[in-house]
């Protein structure tokens, strides 16, 4: 190829990521837990949908006390899931179908039953294998207090202490120690688990609390409500999250992902305190991508998401990384019930779990939100199920529950669970495809009855269905060359009213108010997120023109 073709921009830098939460999407061994044989006999599903790549939450072996993500064995698939070779069948497999492939690397913290934490404990004070974790004597008279004032995300003191005295830090559940990042030994381990997963294929990685590995060696006390959701530093001086520290070991991270061939990538979840220090992962040399959680969290009114678009291109742009877009994930409520609220916000949902939610006006609110997010410049994430328009399960019997955060939090912090209910794929009655026929296991939380209505099967042939607005707008996305990586151009627009112009032709025009507005001039409809009234878009309805 002539080398001044343009070309075309890197996969990452627009793709649309589909989140697959392994446990809940689909079961082929009948045991009521999604694995990797579920996975993969519903690939054709995935690439009917027309996303470009997946996430899997973790898959290795795992004691699984949080889902996973308290990994023993970070080059093993756990039995629950399936084997190796049926993880080198499923890469293999995806990238048939189109699909890139990215694992989900944890490492802030291991489980307990990591062969490390364990000779740690059998080793005792002092030792190499103690070092390997943040393990420290208490204070009182006796020890009996724990080192300091760091509080676990998952509420509680996040110090537990051992048996022969001593005090190890998780800022996760106590089933999750922490590793300490000062170690030559950690960091040489996940550099060599990096390449393990490259070296079978995977096409990049998530990268879980990418903004906690490092400590402050001094371990001080923190100011009380220093941090927020999911652990997001309040300042930029806290002792153990988004220190420039841990940035460091991304420059390394990046070089090994660079020397594989064909754009190996990754993405960070690191909660921090703004979208300029999100951005400071992204900088020249450090990670490609960042979960962008601003309309996530964004209540919905225009003027907030305005604000959130502007502030993400403004801080991006300097270092020439895209912007991402998310609305839901595995940690919070769908957004459907949290649109169909009084109050929209993130913060109002965890405040007001379990208070009436209108499942009519939240799923017109998100069929709008997928044109809005995928009509943004930049890369995109569709959390499994969200392409079906899944509403919170917010009645499950307290006996199912599994996530420690309610544990940990006495039952008082949000709960997991409620947006992690298995898939409905076809039929009638629970387990709706999601386990197969006869299978001796139930669905490891229980489907409500009205996903009958919900399931893959079902919205396929409803050409209204929240399933055919997101095959239409993914199809129609890569057919458009103004959608994806690109600029954007805010159109004059009315208050309630997100109108922008995508390259030459194109505009994404979005009424989070209540009263239908005039459309723009306009050449042709492209997409509708609901029915037009003639000139007019109805409220809380959104549509792609072509200009
Ligand atoms: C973030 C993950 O998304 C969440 O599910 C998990 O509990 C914490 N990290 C701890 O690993």
């Amino acid at each position: 190829m002539d080398s001044n073709t343009p070309q075309p921009p890197a996969w990452w830098r627009d793709a649309v990521i589909y989140q697959v939460y392994i446990r809940s999407f689909a079961d082929g061994s009948g045991d009521g837990t999604g694995d990797l044989a579920g996975l993969r006999a519903r690939l054709g599903h995935l690439a009917d949908l027309g996303v470009d790549a997946l996430w899997i939450t973790p898959w290795y072996v795992s004691p699984q006390v949080d889902a996973g993500y308290d990994v023993a064995d970070y080059r093993a698939i756990d039995p629950v899931f399936g084997t190796l070779d049926e993880a080198d069948a499923f890469l293999a497999e995806a990238h048939a179908h189109g699909l890139r492939v990215l694992v989900d690397l944890v490492p802030n913290h291991t489980s307990d039953q990591h062969p490390w934490f364990r000779e740690a404990l059998a080793a005792g004070p002092g030792s190499a294998a103690r070092g390997r974790y943040h393990f420290r004597p208490g204070r009182g008279a006796a020890g009996e207090l724990p080192p300091n004032n760091w509080p676990s995300v998952f509420g509680g003191p996040a110090w537990t202490r051992v048996a022969d005295g001593e005090w190890y830090l998780h800022l996760f559940a106590a089933a999750q120690p922490d590793l300490n990042w000062d170690v030559s030994e950690v960091r040489e381990e996940f550099a060599s688990v990096l390449r393990f997963w490259l070296d079978r294929g995977v096409d990049g990685f998530r990268i879980d609390v990418a903004h906690g590995l490092t400590k402050d060696p001094a371990y001080p006390d923190i100011e009380v409500g220093a941090t927020g959701l999911l652990g997001a530093a309040a300042d930029e001086h806290h002792p153990y999250f988004d220190r420039d520290a841990t940035l460091e070991i991304y420059r390394e991270w990046r070089r090994i992902a660079d020397s594989y061939p064909g754009e190996r990538t990754f993405v960070a979840e690191a909660w921090v305190s703004s979208p300029d220090r999100l951005a400071r992962y992204l900088a020249p040399g450090l990670l490609h991508t960042a979960f962008n959680f601003g309309l996530l969290d964004c209540p919905w009114e225009a003027p907030r998401l305005r604000e959130v678009v502007e502030q993400t291109l403004r801080v991006l742009a300097p270092v020439d990384a895209p912007p991402t877009w998310v609305l839901s994930n595995h940690d919070v409520i769908r957004h459907v019930t949290r649109y169909g609220r009084a109050e929209t916000s993130l913060d109002d949902a965890k405040r007001l779990y379990g208070t009436p939610s209108d499942p009519e006006l939240g799923t017109r609110r998100a069929r709008a939100a997928a044109l809005l997010t995928l009509g943004l410049p930049g890369g995109a994430y569709v959390y499994q199920g969200e392409e079906l328009g899944l509403e919170e399960v917010e009645d499950l019997p307290a006996d199912v529950l599994q996530d420690p955060n309610r544990f940990w939090s006495g039952g008082c912090g949000p709960v997991r669970d409620g947006c992690r209910v298995p898939l409905p794929w076809s039929g009638h009655t629970a387990p709706f495809g999601f386990s197969p026929d006869g299978a001796a296991g139930e669905p490891w939380l229980p489907q409500p009855a009205a996903w009958k209505d919900r399931s893959a099967a079902a919205q396929l042939a409803d050409p209204a269905s929240v399933l055919t607005l997101y095959r239409t707008a993914l199809a129609v996305r890569r057919g458009c060359d103004d959608l994806g990586e690109g600029d954007l151009v805010w159109l004059p627009a009315a208050e309630e009213v997100l109108a922008f112009r995508r390259g030459r032709r194109t505009a994404v025009v979005v009424n989070t108010g209540a009263d239908p507005v005039p459309l723009p001039e306009h050449a042709a409809v492209l997409l509708a997120s609901g029915p037009l009234d003639g000139p007019l878009l109805p409220g809380d309805t959104a549509v792609w023109l072509s200009l």
